[in-house]
């Protein structure tokens, strides 16, 4: 668990039409929350009905007038939403209801079941005023799912805009009839958020990241610093200057990172407040911004040391950092686990940027950002593959995102 001091098991209910970017948010929460060490979970009611083979299914299925589907489609509903309560009955801390939950009959009864088994709820409604987003999102996701596999797109389109307008046919938006409950409204993603009665703290912490959530898709590039001096010798820490093969990476990724670049694109470019990460920066023709929650690991008593030493003078040190490297503190210094902590702000700020990303710094800090931004456990982070004089690139997406790596010698 996260720095709460009792599990919150907590449902997020989603509320929207089809292809307002519910499972996209639901996503980045899931990413989220796990990061910050919740155990976060989603259960997604469409995949349920797939699941149950009932796949491509035509518009008429979602029809509220269509009686046995709507008993099949309750039946599916109430299924998923009993396998989210039994998993935050047992390890789960934070469940996702990803599903329309579009009419307030259905909420309600959502609310009651989760209320009768202590489960706090906060509503997640997405609206889209803007047709763009709305389009952007049948065309980008909704087409490459398995309900229009193989389908002719303008086919798939047609189909698709029917169902939405059978949701819309008996759509209750959020509403002053909804003020007793805990929610959060999201206009077009981001630009408007209307939050209502949210009062726990990871409430709070989630309510401030939906408030940087934006639908744009853009480019992040991870780096660590060139070769340091320190590097060169094998010690951790301190604030070496970069060896000379380490300035040659820094003329390489200013050669770099233009060829990555769209025409007229300015990117944001970070750098922690060491002089290794500034120096590998100081060759490129965009202003870089010094970041102290961008400094490496804090390896307290022993900075400055090889791993040799640490071993040899600190054996009980070394072997416990070995047992768990996740939550292992250096003496006078940090885990891992608190590194992802003082990463939030740049989390945060790297989710509200809509322009491309370069952030130059260490190991440890890059290991924490690569497991958010790849949704991968927090387990792996003290593993992650971050190799010197390699750029990371990674573009994410409404589902993932796209990895690739460019080795500058
Ligand atoms: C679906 O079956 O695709 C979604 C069901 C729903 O949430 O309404």
């Amino acid at each position: 668990m996260a720095a709460e001091l009792e599990s919150p098991k907590l449902a997020l209910v989603m509320v929207g039409l089809p292809a307002r970017g519910k499972t996209y948010i639901t996503t980045k929460i899931v990413r989220y929350l796990s990061w910050l060490g919740y155990r976060t979970r989603s259960f997604n009611v469409g995949s349920y009905r797939r699941a149950r083979g009932l796949v491509k299914m035509p518009a008429e299925f979602f029809d509220p007038r269509a009686r046995e589907a709507v008993r099949v489609r309750t039946e599916l509903a109430l299924e998923a939403l009993e396998d989210l309560l039994e998993w935050l009955r047992g390890e789960g801390e934070v469940a996702l209801y990803d599903a329309t939950n579009h009419e307030r009959a259905r909420r309600e009864q959502v609310l009651s079941r989760c209320q009768a088994e202590g489960v706090r709820v906060i509503f997640v409604e997405s609206l889209c005023e803007d047709a763009g987003v709305i389009e952007a999102n049948v065309r980008d996701t909704k087409l490459h799912s398995p309900d229009y596999a193989g389908m002719d797109p303008d086919e798939a389109v047609r189909d698709f805009r029917a169902r939405i307008a059978y949701y819309e046919s008996s759509y209750e938006p959020l509403s002053e009839l909804d003020e007793a409950h805990s929610f959060v409204k999201l206009v077009d993603v981001g630009r408007k958020v209307v939050v209502n009665r949210v009062e726990s703290y990871v409430g709070a912490r989630l309510v401030y990241f939906l408030m940087n959530l934006h639908a744009a898709r853009r480019r992040i590039w991870l780096t660590r610093h060139g070769e340091s001096q320190f590097n060169v010798l094998g010690r951790i820490g301190g604030d070496a200057w970069l060896s000379a093969r380490g300035s040659e990476y820094a003329k390489a990724l200013a050669r770099f990172l233009p060829s990555r670049l769209e025409p007229g694109e300015v990117p944001v470019v970070w750098t922690s407040t060491l002089r290794r990460t500034i120096a590998t920066a100081s060759a490129l023709s965009f202003r870089a911004h010094a970041w102290r929650a961008l400094d490496e690991i804090d390896a307290g008593i022993c900075d400055g040391m090889t791993y040799g030493e640490i071993e040899e003078q600190m054996p009980d040190e070394f072997a416990a950092r070995r047992a768990n490297k996740l939550r292992y503190r250096y003496p006078r210094g940090e885990s891992y686990a608190d590194v992802i902590q003082r990463l939030e702000p740049v989390i945060l700020e790297l989710e509200r940027q809509t322009r491309p990303v370069l952030v130059v710094a260490h190991q440890a800090v890059l290991r924490a950002l690569y497991v958010y931004l790849t949704g991968r456990p927090q387990e792996e982070c003290p593993y992650a593959s971050v190799p010197l004089h390699t750029v990371i690139e990674l573009r994410p997406n409404a589902y993932g995102y796209e990895e690739h790596r460019f080795e500058l010698e």
